[in-house]
């Protein structure tokens, strides 16, 4: 079929929304009308070459739709049922995924190529060639062609306009407390940076029980919405915040810090360290440019305080399960996704969203598909 989809064809080009043909789901592959998808800060990586990607590629992970056309072979979902996806494919047989680790999927290997799962090559055209797939998702689409194994289906009483976030934004910074932080009730928590991401970790953390939650962003209409969510003192840089936890907590610091900023640099992780509490977490959900770049760290302050630094992928979570979690959430009024969405967008000016989200103006800019 025809449809539509915004397209990257070089790096620091603006995205072109244009005609694609998109081919027939082949086994185990589904064809979505694709309703809904957040503007993450990850897709604005694809032309700043921060992410090394294949080019061209078809933007957008965060998203939701409906599934239209089934191919052979798929059992988990019909024609009609409302998905979210899973920004990372699970295909639940690895070793990774059978030892409950389905966001660290054996498979993510195939995300650079952005081809499909089941065999690496494309169902989107344009121009004559093939076009590979954010996430192996390619939600900045009017529909698009994607496995099974990354479609969640979701009741669908739940706006998929709000819905999408949990792709990502949402899973990740949620996750990323109360999976990878090694929350207790009553610890403080930091949150470095509370755009999209940073949001949802401040939600997840007054959820967990944290005391004190510490919200650091320079964008003071960021840190109001930190407020809104759940944080109890806001800051507006990591000077300022180390000050401000270390009277606060009395000099004890912050036992969780949750890294959700636009890019994470070497330079950053030092400051971040010193207002980290001995026994306490790191969370580094921020992406950094691919390869070694330096950094100062005091390893004598990690060692003798015990302080930890990991990553976190997906909110370290079970997108099968996490996702249908966190919408139940939403619909029972413990989670906020309403306040998340700050501007709509229609597919034309996907290129207006990226901007406004680099210019600091929205939470989370979602893109209407449809519209
Ligand atoms: N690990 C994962 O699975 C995963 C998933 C999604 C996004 N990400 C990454 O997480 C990061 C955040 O994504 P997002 O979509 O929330 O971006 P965003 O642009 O919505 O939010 C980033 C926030 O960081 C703030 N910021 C900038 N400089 C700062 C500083 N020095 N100190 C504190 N805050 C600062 C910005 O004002 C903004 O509010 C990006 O690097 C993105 O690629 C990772
Ligand atoms: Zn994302
Ligand atoms: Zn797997």
């Amino acid at each position: 079929m025809r449809t539509e989809a915004a397209i990257l064809w070089g790096r620091g080009e603006d995205w072109s929304v244009e005609p694609i043909e998109l081919a027939a789901p082949r086994h185990g592959e589904v064809r979505v009308r694709i309703e809904a998808t957040g503007l993450c800060h990850s897709d604005a990586f694809l032309s700043t070459g921060t992410l090394p990607s294949a080019l061209p590629i078809i933007g957008g992970h965060e998203g939701a739709g409906v599934v239209e056309e089934i191919g052979p072979g798929v059992s988990r979902v019909k024609p009609g049922d409302h998905v979210v996806f899973s920004s990372v494919p699970s295909c639940g047989i690895c070793p990774s995924c059978a030892s409950g680790h389905q966001n660290q999927c054996d498979r993510l290997g195939i995300m650079g190529s952005g081809r499909q799962l089941l065999d690496q090559t494309a169902r989107h055209t344009a121009r004559g060639r093939d076009l590979a797939l954010m996430c192996l998702l390619g939600t900045f689409s009017r529909h698009s062609v994607i496995s099974e194994a990354q479609c969640i289906p979701v009741d669908p009483a739940v706006p998929l306009d709000r819905a999408c976030l949990v792709s990502c934004a949402v899973i990740t910074g949620w996750g990323a407390v109360v999976h990878a932080s090694g929350i207790r009730p009553g610890d403080d928590v930091t949150i470095v940076g509370t755009g999209g991401v940073g949001v949802n970790a401040v939600q997840a953390a007054r959820f967990a029980g944290a005391r004190r939650i510490f919200a650091v962003d320079p964008v003071p209409a960021k840190r109001e919405l930190a407020l809104q969510f759940g944080a109890t003192h806001v800051a507006d840089g990591l000077e300022s915040a180390y000050d401000l936890i270390k009277a606060e907590t009395k000099g004890r610091m912050s036992s969780r810090v949750v890294v959700t900023m636009d890019v994470a640099r070497g330079d950053v992780l030092q400051p971040i360290l010193r207002m980290t509490a001995k026994l306490g977490c790191i969370v580094l959900c921020s992406l950094a440019a691919a390869g070694p770049q330096p950094l100062t760290l005091n390893l004598f302050d990690v060692t003798m305080r015990e302080k930890q630094i990991v990553g976190s992928l997906s909110g370290s979570a079970n997108p099968n399960v996490e996702i249908p979690r966190l919408l139940g959430l939403y619909q029972d009024g413990l989670l906020d996704l309403d306040t998340q969405v700050s501007q709509r967008y229609r597919l034309e000016d996907v290129n207006t969203g990226f901007r406004d989200l680099k210019d600091g103006h929205n939470l989370r800019g979602v893109v209407l598909c449809q519209s």
